[in-house]
């Protein structure tokens, strides 16, 4: 949940002299950056420093850093795109992110080191998209329009992910997180249809090396019960339903042995000390202790205090 990143004065001071990019494709630096936070804040596990359009651009979508966000100069228009995108060999393409996971995963110490990965729908929206998008307009018109092409574009990305994450896992990787960050745009239909197939292929592709897989369906959580089918080990939970009613939806849906991860509103940490660890306390109640990783409900904002997170860690510590 981006544990790393400007909230941080070590980052920023690092970010003054590289581009975004070139941090993820150089592993010393991301490799420092990935143990900041661990340094600074003690936390008990570590999540690689890269991003999610890293693959994107291996499969030959090339990827740009704006002010506003990230940016693909040729987005994926239709079926004669096919001819220009590929699965990729990790070992090839992204060989930095496997060296910044072997860097990291050296000097963590007895820390694990989560690995991730754009889930397939969220990593088809910036394909087709370009960028960040609020309507999706595009997206579910390819859906729509020419279902097989949506289709045949979602299982691309999902075999080309899974030789990226299997690679993160070779080289060190401990678990591996999934971010579905738009996937609460689609409705319970589109989800059984186009969403759900290529996606539960991936988590088992993944599950099957042995590593726990954490799947986050940010804005979701009314498709929690739907969600039970893609069968993680770990559910990510947003701070919009309580921990203990996301638990009951997930196991209407089969998935009762499932451990849930949040999810505290990244808001709050803008707040008081007294609200935060009040609500700290109140995520670890509903989380029902066993089953239960702590964590922001979506990423850290940018003007987060230093203090905030600090006064969080203590309350979460102390409550053990
Ligand atoms: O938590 C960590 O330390 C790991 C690093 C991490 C980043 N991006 C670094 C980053 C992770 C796990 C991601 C995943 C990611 N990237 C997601 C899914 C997570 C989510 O929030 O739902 C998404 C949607 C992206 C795409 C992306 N990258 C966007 C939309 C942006 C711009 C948003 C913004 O806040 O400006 C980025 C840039 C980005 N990725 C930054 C960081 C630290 C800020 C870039 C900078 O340093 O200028």
């Amino acid at each position: 949940m981006r544990q790393a990143g400007r909230y941080l004065p070590e980052y920023r001071e690092v970010r003054a002299k590289v581009s975004f990019l070139d941090l993820c494709k150089t592993p010393a630096l991301a490799a420092q950056v990935t143990l900041q936070p661990i340094k600074r804040f003690g936390f008990d596990a570590a999540i690689l420093f890269s991003d999610l359009l890293v693959p994107l651009e291996a499969m030959g979508l090339p990827v740009t850093f704006t002010e506003e966000g990230p940016l693909l100069p040729t987005p994926f228009k239709g079926a004669a795109d096919f001819e220009r995108i590929k699965v990729f060999d990790p070992a090839k393409e992204t060989p930095f992110v496997l060296e910044t996971v072997r860097l990291a995963r050296a000097q963590l110490g007895d820390v694990p080191l989560i690995g991730f990965a754009g889930a397939p729908f969220t990593t088809a929206t910036y394909a087709i998209e370009g960028k960040t998008s609020k309507r999706f307009a595009r997206t579910k018109s390819v859906f729509y329009r020419e279902p097989a092409v949506a289709k045949r574009l979602l299982d691309l990305i999902a075999e080309a992910t899974r030789g990226y994450l299997l690679a993160q896992v070779q080289a060190g990787a401990q678990a591996i997180q999934l971010f579905d960050s738009w996937v609460g745009v689609v409705s319970p239909a589109d989800w059984e249809e186009f969403v759900l197939p290529p996606t539960a292929a991936l988590v088992q592709a993944v599950r099957a090396t042995g590593v726990p897989v954490i799947y986050f369906p940010n804005g979701a959580t009314t498709l929690l019960d739907r969600i039970a089918a893609v069968g993680a080990d770990v559910y990510g939970i947003d701070w919009r339903l309580p921990l203990d009613e996301a638990r009951a939806r997930l196991a209407r849906g089969g998935a009762t042995s499932a451990a849930v991860q949040g999810n505290l509103d990244p808001a709050l940490l803008l707040g008081p000390t007294d609200r935060i660890t009040q609500q700290a306390a109140e995520v670890i109640r509903q989380g029902g202790r066993r089953g239960h990783v702590f964590n922001l409900g979506h990423g850290i904002y940018p003007e987060t205090p230093l203090e905030s997170v600090e006064a969080l860690v203590r309350a979460v510590q102390s409550a053990e």
